[in-house]
């Protein structure tokens, strides 16, 4: 009778949808999905090699994903028909063939809103840091030299003030809306490019600007908050750099595709702008090795939305994405 009873529940169990988890998610989230299906996790957080991502795949029934896994092209070609979704653990989507994932019909999720706050925290680090020079201020106290300097007041780590000053955002979403928010509280006033113009509520009186270029000689700094698309890419380049003024700051919360880094670092290195502050690059974490000589460069390792409150939301949105669609309820944030 109960080999009978043990029999039965095994096949209720392997009758759960199987969930790939490719890295470490938040504890809460985790044993959440646990309850309601077969998971397998990444509790050591090791990166899945892609090869053995593609094999492990086909085994399941959905994957919550991240930014750092390859979700292209080649990933999605050696799909077999079991996988249903893809719940990304991340508000930006760009490692994933969308594309591709649409002509197999596999659901793509991601958790949009929760990081909005510290996205927006860490514009302001940005802005703060390199206006203030803190990346330098750091060193100098780190590396034991302070003591050998003699202070001139007019010289010594003297940076540049935010209050007063104009930030220019480029993408009023979401994110640019909550940095707009912070910067304001900070003193700061705002202008914007956007596609279309926001509805007042939502501009909070921000002046909107229908292109890019006729934006950057009003900035005094310009922070990036779009996504990563053909249509962004290398959206801060040598013409829109070129129409900044010479004290204007550049700054990057979205993707290092939106820079052309030939530009910038050119800027930077003649002091054709101020300064920039920068979380993300192209070809992260081996960013481009010229960054790394500049003082008027502060840098940041992606950690936009790392926060232990954040990477929560983050991971419960996605579990619940994927709850929803086992059980057929809207999704909460659906890419396609
Ligand atoms: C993550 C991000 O660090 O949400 C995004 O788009 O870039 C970050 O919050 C990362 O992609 C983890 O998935």
């Amino acid at each position: 009778m109960w080999r009978l009873k043990k029999v039965y529940l095994e096949i209720l169990i392997n009758m759960k949808p199987k969930i790939l988890v490719t890295r470490k998610l938040s504890d809460g989230a985790e044993e959440k999905l646990k309850k309601n299906f077969d998971v397998t996790l990444n509790l050591k957080d090791e990166p899945i090699p892609n090869a053995d991502l593609i094999k492990m795949a086909n085994e399941y029934d959905g994957i919550i994903s991240t930014g750092w896994d390859d979700l292209g092209k080649n990933f999605f070609k050696n799909l077999s028909k079991k996988i249903k979704i893809i719940s990304q653990v991340g508000v930006g989507y760009d490692n994933i063939a969308i594309e591709f994932a649409k002509s197999k019909e596999i659901k793509i999720t991601n958790t949009p809103d929760v990081l909005n706050e510290s996205v927006a925290e860490v514009t302001m680090l940005l802005i703060l840091g390199s206006s203030r020079r803190a990346g330098e201020g750091y060193n100098l106290v780190r590396s034991r030299k302070w003591k050998n300097v003699i202070p001139d007041l007019t010289k010594t780590m003297i940076g540049s003030s935010i209050t007063n000053k104009t930030l220019g955002i480029i993408g009023m979403g979401r994110i640019g809306r909550m940095a707009a928010k912070c910067a304001k509280a900070f003193g700061m006033k705002i202008i914007y490019y956007n596609r279309n113009k926001l509805s007042e509520d939502l501009e909070d009186g921000a002046k909107y600007f229908s292109d890019v270029k006729s934006m950057m000689p009003e900035c005094d700094f310009v922070s990036i908050h779009t996504p990563a698309t053909s249509e962004t890419k290398h959206i801060l380049n040598a013409t829109t750099i070129g129409l900044l003024p010479k004290h204007a700051v550049v700054i990057n919360t979205s993707r290092g595709s939106t820079i052309d880094d030939d530009a910038l670092i050119e800027a930077l290195q003649n002091n054709k702008i101020y300064a920039a502050g920068l979380d993300v690059f192209n070809n992260e974490p081996n960013l481009d090795e010229r960054y790394m000589k500049l003082d008027n460069c502060f840098v940041l390792p992606h950690i936009g939305s790392a926060t232990h409150e954040t990477r929560l939301a983050m991971s419960m949105m996605a579990v619940d994405n994927i709850f929803c669609f086992f059980e057929s309820r809207p999704l909460i944030s659906e890419v396609v």
